[in-house]
């Protein structure tokens, strides 16, 4: 499986596959000083958001290495504590090369890691805290177990943003309000899901994986109800083999 990217939309771009610079420009906020809620998700053609239970059996090069590209971009990367526990997540320590281009444009070397917990079923011993090279945030819940977080507090920042549900418009003014605009979301369904219900989500970037999952797979969204139907707006739409990478804006 190949990592070149070809342009699809807008049309009349360079025919040459794509490189990081002009990958990082196509996925630029349009402005780091406004706070931009961006998520990323990898989907199969029929809708699944996991194959055998995880994300990774649908991604690719191509989706890995705008994975990648995209945490360039981010002040803060936002996951929800079942992604950190299904997916095995590590500390949130980019590639040299990627904290290196993270400080020639201004930023420091590695995003801030910031996960989603209401039960603070996490691991303070796991290498999520204990080689973070950035001191983590633990955004959670007045009422959540007390032991638990006296446990992450030793490793990590633990805010409540709520009290026994946690609400979201305040989740994302803690973060501003420590400077962490361009807030990139890697999931999963349920944080996506509550940020959706709260109307909260400016940006996806969606990959479509060739494939068909045919089975129960969740969907990338679940916000145990219905909600409003949000229209969105085609940013760009990317081709690597037959993967499908776009990128799509809240429509105003
Ligand atoms: N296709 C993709 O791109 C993609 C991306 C990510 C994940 N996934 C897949 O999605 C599956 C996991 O789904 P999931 O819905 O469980 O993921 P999730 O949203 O990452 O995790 C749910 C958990 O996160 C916490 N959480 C999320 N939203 C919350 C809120 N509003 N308030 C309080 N806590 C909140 C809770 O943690 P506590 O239980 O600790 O309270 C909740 O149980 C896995 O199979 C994973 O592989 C797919």
């Amino acid at each position: 499986m190949t990592d070149d990217i070809l342009q699809l939309y807008p049309t009349g771009a360079s025919p040459a596959a794509l490189t990081d610079d002009q990958l990082l420009t196509l996925y630029a906020p349009a402005s780091r000083g406004e706070r931009l809620v961006r998520a990323n998700f990898v989907s199969s053609i029929d809708g699944s958001a996991t194959a055998s239970g995880l994300s990774g059996g649908l991604g690719g090069p191509a989706d890995k290495r705008v994975f990648d590209l995209l945490r360039r971009l981010a002040d803060v990367v936002l996951v929800g504590a079942g992604t950190v526990r299904s997916e095995g997540y590590g500390a949130m320590r980019l590639a040299p090369d990627a904290a290196a281009w993270r400080v020639a444009n201004g930023h420091p070397e590695h995003p801030v890691f910031a996960l989603v917990s209401g039960r603070l079923d996490l691991d303070p011993a796991s290498d999520v805290f204990a080689k973070a090279p950035v001191r983590p945030l633990v955004l959670t819940v007045s009422s959540a177990p007390a032991a638990a977080r006296a446990s992450l507090a030793a490793v990590a920042d633990v805010v409540d943003c709520g009290s026994s549900t946690l609400d979201i418009p305040t989740m994302l003014d803690t973060l501003t309000s420590r400077g962490l605009r361009q807030i990139h979301c890697e999931g999963g369904p349920s944080l996506l899901g509550s940020l959706l219900a709260a109307d909260a989500l400016d940006s996806l970037c969606l990959t479509t994986s060739p494939a068909l999952e045919g089975g129960a797979g969740p969907r990338i969204t679940h916000a145990g109800g219905a909600l409003p139907l949000r229209p969105m707006r085609l940013d760009h739409l990317l081709l690597s083999g037959s993967m499908l990478l776009s990128q799509y804006s809240r429509a105003h």
